[in-house]
């Protein structure tokens, strides 16, 4: 594991020769943090079980939980996969480079580290210039989580993956903050009926369009240690501050009178408060620091600021973290509720 970890800023002059450097590192079994248009992730050769066991121990990350493998071509998939369906193939056409993630069989040469044990593998294609240039010029397939300490929000900027990594990865590309904001749709197409293992912005209403069924095979809470996870990182806290986080779901006249008042009895104990919500509930209610989702009926608003601003109310001096539960659930609002549910310490109905 490195101690100094080099910063490469897209916006610099030398840009070509420094993501040269970047995919050399890789090639040379080093990890690599880039952005995609999703979240950051943090890379290394998917195929070097020795490179890949710097991920593990960089994020603290179980290690039956299974990485994400990035391709730059859908050619490369023959290589890493077998018993590639029809329905694999139309969802790639349609929705690759973007926010999906298929689950297929993989090929022996997939170490076992890579797949976390599992006789399947996880495969996407970014749709991010920087992302799909590295992974060409490292020669190779890139296994990527999201670039956090395990079991943090996402980052969906550079200075995020500082935060979290600095000093403990080799480099990070600095491309600006992410586009969309939350991880990509898994979906496992082992079977003939898609299996949404993880919500995203490829919905679940997309993928039927596209192939005619849809399962959902996800719950919006942690799994228990009995339950049979149909992807591993189910069963793992997610996405959490340190600070205590209640979301409250309701007709907004419930949302905002229960805020009021936790936020009333807050200020008599001496506690300060932080609030993530809409423009529309935040109005009217006086807490101690503010982050705001946009608009109650553009979810996509939402997407791309809940993990920054779960970051940015935690490194605030507060006790509690108050979430308005108001947003719409269509489209991407399926995945942002699925992230809020799980960062949620606490989910108040009113
Ligand atoms: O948008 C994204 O997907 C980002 C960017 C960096 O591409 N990556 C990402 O990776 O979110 P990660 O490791 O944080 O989440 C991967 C999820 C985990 O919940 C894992 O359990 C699941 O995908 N997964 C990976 N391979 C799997 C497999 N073979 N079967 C079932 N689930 C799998
Ligand atoms: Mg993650």
């Amino acid at each position: 594991m490195s101690n100094k970890t080099l910063v490469i800023r897209a916006d610099s002059d030398n840009f070509e020769e420094e993501l040269s450097k970047a995919a050399s590192i890789i090639k040379e079994g080093g990890t690599v943090a880039f952005p995609t248009e999703t979240v950051y992730g943090l890379g290394a050769n998917a195929l070097d079980p020795d490179a890949v066991k710097k991920i593990f121990a960089a994020k603290g990350r179980p290690a039956d939980n299974p990485l994400i493998v990035h391709v730059s071509s859908k050619d490369q998939c023959e290589d890493l996969a077998e018993d590639i369906n029809q329905t694999a193939f139309r969802l790639m056409d349609e929705f690759w480079p973007g926010p999906l993630t298929l689950i297929l069989k993989a090929k022996k040469i997939v170490p076992e580290i890579t797949t976390g044990g599992l006789d399947t593998v996880g495969l996407r294609m970014p749709a991010n210039d920087i992302a799909l240039e590295l992974i060409r010029m490292s020669g190779t397939a890139v296994a990527a989580p999201s670039a956090n300490t395990s079991g943090r929000p996402s980052p969906t900027s550079a200075e995020h993956v500082i935060q979290d990594l600095d000093g403990k990865i080799d480099a990070i590309i600095d491309g600006g903050i992410v586009e969309i904001g939350l991880e990509s749709t898994v979906v496992d197409v082992t079977g003939d009926i898609p299996v949404v293992l993880r919500p995203g912005q490829v919905s679940a209403e997309d993928i039927k369009e596209c192939v005619g069924h849809v399962e959902i095979g996800y719950t919006d809470r942690t799994l228990e240690e009995s339950e049979t996870a149909r992807s591993p990182g189910m069963k793992y806290t997610h996405y959490s501050p340190e600070t205590k986080v209640i979301l409250i779901e309701g007709r907004p006249e419930n949302v905002k009178s229960t805020m009021t008042e936790l936020i009333t009895n807050c200020h008599k104990e001496g506690k300060m408060v932080g609030l993530l919500a809409t423009e529309e509930t935040s109005g009217s209610i006086n807490a101690d620091e503010m982050f705001s989702l946009g608009k109650r009926n553009e979810p996509a608003q939402a997407a791309h600021s809940i993990f920054m601003g779960l970051r940015h109310l935690d490194s605030k001096e507060i006790d509690l973290i108050l979430v308005d539960g108001t947003l719409k659930t269509e489209g991407i609002g399926a995945a942002v509720f699925n992230r809020l549910r799980k960062a949620a310490d606490e989910i108040k109905k009113v």
